[in-house]
């Protein structure tokens, strides 16, 4: 049995536009994901490479059941994302950008809250919370403070922290580093290194940070206008675009360069 299984998977949105065909506002259809296919092993990591608009965030949230495909399916280890939500929910943890938590509470008091949703008992995770703040580098004198005070690399922390507290058995890491300042990202990719290899999880990992997708993943996904449009290990993918780094791979794949990072929307197949 595979842990992921995707087929086909397509969403799209419809946003207003700012134009105005005779005094009304267009609707826009934007495909952000458009039949992607692919599976993941158990025990695997694969990273899925896309520049902002490409469809990672979409993916992500359709695997967590926050969103409904529109076309395709998806399933995990088994069980239907659409169908089975539930059993899905207990199976995945999604960590990204935007984390939320309660922002009054404390780190220990998000991480008891999120204990709880996924069955474990208090008595447990009174010693596994300031155990796993540890092992994720956070400063465990301040696990009482509020979220709102702490800074966004250490909320990242947390937000990792929560995901293994329950122990997933995939995760679904949203770009986890953006936006960290390069001690924090290290910490955090080592972090995700170090889980990975002990507890036996799965990972999908979206990120634009080429060189955490070359040095963390078995295999690298390119993601681009919703298209999932290769993926292999990072040596094949560079043998397959002659290419001899995975940024110039990711050129000759999409013709866009890599750390270019504007709106994709204006080159998507957008249309009213
Ligand atoms: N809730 C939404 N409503 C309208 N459009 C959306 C919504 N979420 C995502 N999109 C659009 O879908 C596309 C893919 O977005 P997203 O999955 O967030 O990309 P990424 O995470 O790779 O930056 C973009 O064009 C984005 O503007
Ligand atoms: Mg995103």
């Amino acid at each position: 049995m595979f842990a992921l299984e995707v087929h086909n998977l397509r969403k799209e949105f419809f946003r207003r536009d700012a134009t105005r065909t005779r005094g009304r506002k267009r609707r826009r259809r934007v495909a952000a994901l458009e039949g992607v296919t692919f599976t993941m092993e158990r025990g695997e990591c694969v990273a899925i490479l896309g520049q902002n608009g490409s469809g990672k965030s979409t993916l992500v949230r359709l695997l967590s059941t926050l969103l409904l495909p529109d076309g395709g399916s998806a399933s995990i280890f088994g069980h239907d994302v659409v169908k089975e939500s539930r059993p899905v929910q207990r199976l995945v943890n999604r960590v990204s950008v935007e984390a939320s938590f309660f922002k009054k509470m404390s780190s220990e008091e998000n991480l008891a809250y999120a204990s709880r949703f996924y069955g474990m008992p208090p008595s447990a995770t009174k010693t596994a919370i300031p155990e796993i703040l540890e092992r994720v580098g956070f400063p465990v004198g301040r696990r009482h403070e509020g979220m709102e005070h702490l800074s966004r690399g250490m909320q990242q922390k947390v937000a990792l922290a929560r995901a293994l507290l329950t122990s997933p058995v995939l995760l679904l890491l949203d770009e986890p580093t953006t936006g960290l300042d390069p001690r924090s990202k290290l910490e955090v990719q080592d972090f995700i290194r170090d889980v990975w290899a002990s507890h036996d999880a799965t990972i999908l990992l979206c990120t634009h940070d080429l060189r955490e997708a070359e040095v963390l993943a078995d295999r690298v996904g390119i993601l681009d206008r919703g298209r999932l449009i290769a993926l292999d290990s990072a040596d094949v993918l560079k043998e397959e675009f002659e290419a001899e780094t995975l940024e110039e791979a990711f050129f000759a794949a999409t013709g866009r360069t890599f750390e270019d990072e504007k709106d994709e929307d204006a080159e998507r197949g957008v249309f009213a």
